[in-house]
């Protein structure tokens, strides 16, 4: 007899198996070395769709780094921050809350663990948390999470995406008491920058509190790397009692770990309350180290590493531009090839491996019907020669596919390889 969960297991696997057969899957291939430069099936591949903003993961000294707090504190401490936090992790979160100009800093071991463990401590029956409709997931899971608490769930609202209008009409008519507001300072599949100038202002006026995740725009904006608020002249126009800053390791750090800012006892008390912090183990020291050697980087050489991005978005924004390409939203160095049509997004896909460059397809339902897209992300690790062959090859098979006129394919309906 077939279990339930093997009958749902194979009935929800049915589109992704129509993508095997048809051999266009594109997730999840292994690649073979690390980085921006790498192979897959023994071919060399400039990944494009990589979050490695500064291009930092691979400089020796950050491997270095890792190799020898591996001969110190091997790889693991088999155990929660609660009983394993070294001195390296306490000398990181003074670092990064003196980088970032936050009073107090917090690391947890992932990204999505750091915003599911804030909104978590924060949110509670006196909350109405509001987010942006087009949220990241670990925004979403922690705010779900929040309202699903027996007897002491949170109301959980959504503004239109960038609205400050529609931001002040939710906060006028939230149900609770006190407001948590959750936005994101640049969104990753669409690459626009939050309206955080108009945003905060409506949440000064509400007296609403404010978790920031940054992680797409630390080490991006701003003229040192330190996020959305550095390059809108925004740090410290908020009050610091009612922000909360989360990002991560996962981006321009180089490897995994989140990051959460605040006022000393808000952060304190997340420390002390975030199940996702308190019952997960600790960021390995090897990652504090490579982590920690980046922040050095930062510190020593910060804008001359994010002007070199900027430079180099700058560029591939204006030649895409001029190659005919619907870039969405973006205003950022993550550029989404929008193909709108899934059959485009993952023929291009195909077609560029083949030729050695690799940008993955989002499809339904990672964005709507109609918005499928290629991930483009610019890094300060991609050469001008990375660029231009990724150009060039765009714009063959844009145009062998339509994707720059916005032309259908041909007469069929598209059928939906990968979507349920
Ligand atoms: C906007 C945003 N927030 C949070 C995260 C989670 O970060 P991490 O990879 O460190 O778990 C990501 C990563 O995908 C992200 O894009």
């Amino acid at each position: 007899m077939t279990s339930w969960i093997k009958a749902k297991a194979h009935s929800e696997l049915a589109r992704i198996r129509e993508a095997w057969e048809k051999q266009v899957y594109p997730y999840f291939r292994p690649f073979e070395s690390g980085g921006l430069h790498t192979t897959i099936n023994g071919k060399p591949i400039v990944n494009f769709s990589s979050n490695d903003y500064l291009g930092l993961t691979n400089h020796p000294k950050v491997k270095e780094a890792a190799k020898a707090a591996v001969d110190r504190y091997a790889c693991g401490l088999s155990s929660s921050r609660v009983q394993a936090t070294t001195v390296a992790h306490v000398e990181l979160e003074e670092r990064l809350a003196a980088f970032f100009r936050m009073p107090k800093a917090l690391i947890t071991t992932t990204g999505y663990q750091a915003m599911v463990g804030a909104i978590m401590a924060l949110a509670d029956a006196e909350t109405t948390i509001i987010l942006d409709q087009l949220s990241h997931a670990c925004i979403l899971d922690g705010s779900f999470l929040a309202a699903g608490v027996p007897k002491n769930g949170a109301e959980v609202r959504f503004f239109n995406h960038n609205s400050a209008r529609s931001l002040e009409r939710v906060l006028r008519t939230r149900e609770r008491k006190n407001a948590l507001v959750c936005f994101e300072g640049v969104y990753s599949l669409d690459g626009d920058q939050a309206a955080i100038k108009e945003l905060l202002d409506v949440c000064k006026r509400h007296g609403a509190c404010v978790i920031l995740d940054d992680a797409h725009g630390t080490g991006t904006l701003g003229t040192h790397g330190r996020g959305i608020l550095e390059e809108h002249g925004l740090e410290g126009s908020f009050p610091i009692e009612q922000l909360v800053i989360v990002s991560t390791f996962s981006k321009t750090f180089g490897g995994i770990g989140g990051i959460i800012l605040g006022d000393e006892e808000v952060v304190d008390h997340i420390k002390h309350r975030a199940r996702s912090f308190l019952f997960s183990a600790t960021l390995p020291v090897p990652i504090v180290a490579a982590a920690s050697t980046i922040l050095d980087m930062l510190e020593s050489e910060g804008p001359a590493l994010v002007a070199e991005l900027k430079e180099k978005a700058a560029y591939m924004r204006k030649s895409l531009l001029e190659l005919g390409f619907d870039l969405g939203a973006s205003n950022t160095h993550i550029m989404p090839i929008m193909c709108r049509d899934e059959r485009k997004a993952l023929f291009m896909h195909l077609a560029l491996l083949e030729n050695g460059v690799l940008m993955v397809p989002i499809t339904y339902p990672g964005v709507k019907q109609g918005e499928e897209r290629l991930r483009l992300n610019i890094t300060r690790g991609h050469s001008h020669e990375d660029m231009n062959r990724a150009l060039e090859l765009l714009d063959l098979y844009g145009q062998a596919f339509f994707v720059q006129s916005g032309e259908p394919l041909d007469d069929t309906p598209s059928s939906s390889y990968i979507g349920p």
